[in-house]
């Protein structure tokens, strides 16, 4: 599912880089990083689960599918990962499973999230997405796109509380893994709902809580309010994952020691980056910096996403590869010009040759 005019581009990978830039010069999160690690030594809880990371890989329609979610998980082999949204009425009507809900039988820990306003068949897509390895059930109340909104899904249920813990307690009857919600902290500035809400998510038998800190109306845009994830943590008892605007391991730190929240959410800050998620957690566990991949490094991960989409999906997978490509080719001499080609590619040995050109161009720089 395509989430329409999303700027996701190399625009969130410049907001990495700034950030990282910028944080070198702010030391406080040294001091901060400390305090976060000891308050966060312990094992993630949801429900009956406990999870060994505190750091999770967003879904990303469009993008976290099997193939992005090896890379990442090959870093953070802890972190529970989620598929992109699937649509619960779609899925319980067709007769095949959406590729969307392809898991891997090895790859665990792994949520599949749905979306949708019908309790009936939200219940009835859980069990499914159950029997496919859902070690947990994510319902998104988050989702902007207008498509989703108008039908009652993503965060229009924002608007519906009522609806929203119908639908909770629907998929709770249904399944017997931990049920979940991802969502915002309301609709505009006008209606930020989300302490009303969080409180009667958690009543409906939510298991964990993940709130990105923009409202409907913000969109991807603008800095998400994480003053908003830490007035939600101090009112629930389940655990809560702060969501917006992670992009390096400096703004992990600085939103966990912010917000008080349980965990982080990476998720623009990830695109053409699958180390974000295995770095943040590193530092979590270890207090040290895992070294910043090179510009070479990255591109080679780009020449092995690529082959692998091929690999796993076909020309369809070389067409999806364009825009991982795009994403990891930036942050070097060239890097335009390469993220030109590759925007275009149309094989995989082409990609390659292009990609291995520019490598032996930075090794001999
Ligand atoms: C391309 C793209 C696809 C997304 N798809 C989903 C999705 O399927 N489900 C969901 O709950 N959120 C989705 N989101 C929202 C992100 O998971 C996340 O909440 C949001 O990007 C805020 O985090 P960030 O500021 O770190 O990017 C998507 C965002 C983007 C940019």
């Amino acid at each position: 599912m395509s989430v329409g005019s999303v700027a996701v581009g190399s625009g969130a990978v410049a907001v990495r880089d700034g950030a990282i830039a910028g944080d070198r010069q702010d030391s406080a999160w040294l001091a901060q990083g400390a305090a976060v690690r000891s308050r966060l030594a312990g094992p993630l809880k949801i429900g009956a689960i406990s999870l060994g990371s505190r750091v999770l890989q967003a879904p990303l329609s469009g993008v976290t599918d099997l193939v992005f979610r090896r890379l990442v998980r090959r870093y953070a082999p802890a972190s529970m990962m989620y598929t992109e949204m699937v649509q619960a009425t779609g899925l319980c009507q067709a007769k095949a499973l959406p590729n969307t809900m392809d898991v891997d039988p090895a790859e665990q820990p792994i949520s599949i999230q749905l979306f949708d306003c019908r309790p009936d068949f939200l219940g009835e897509a859980a069990r499914r997405a159950v029997a496919e390895g859902a070690m947990t059930i994510d319902i998104n109340m988050g989702c902007p796109v207008n498509k989703i909104t108008k039908n009652g899904g993503g965060s229009s249920l924002l608007r519906d509380p009522a609806m929203a813990v119908a639908i909770v307690e629907a998929v709770v009857a249904a399944v017997a893994v931990p049920v979940t919600v991802k969502t915002r902290i309301g609709w505009d500035d006008d209606e930020i709902t989300i302490l009303d809400l969080a409180q009667r998510l958690e009543g409906a038998g939510a298991a964990m809580l993940t709130v990105h800190g923009r409202t409907r109306l913000q969109g991807y845009g603008g800095t998400a309010r994480w003053d908003w994830i830490r007035r939600v943590k101090e009112i629930l008892t389940i655990p809560v994952i702060a969501n917006g605007d992670i992009v390096s391991v400096e703004s992990a730190v600085r939103c966990l020691a912010e917000t008080g929240a349980d965990g982080v959410m990476c998720s623009r800050g990830t695109l053409g980056y699958p180390f974000l998620v295995g770095e943040i957690d590193h530092f979590l566990k270890t207090g040290d910096r895992r070294p910043a991949p090179s510009a070479a490094e990255k591109l080679r991960c780009a020449k092995e996403h690529l082959q692998m989409l091929y690999d796993y999906k076909g020309d369809r997978g070389i067409r999806q590869a364009r825009k991982h490509l795009a994403w990891y080719a930036t942050g070097f001499e060239g890097a335009a010009e390469l993220r030109d080609r590759l925007c275009r590619v149309e094989t995989v040995p082409q990609g390659c040759e292009w990609i291995d050109r520019a490598i032996a161009d930075l090794e001999t720089a």
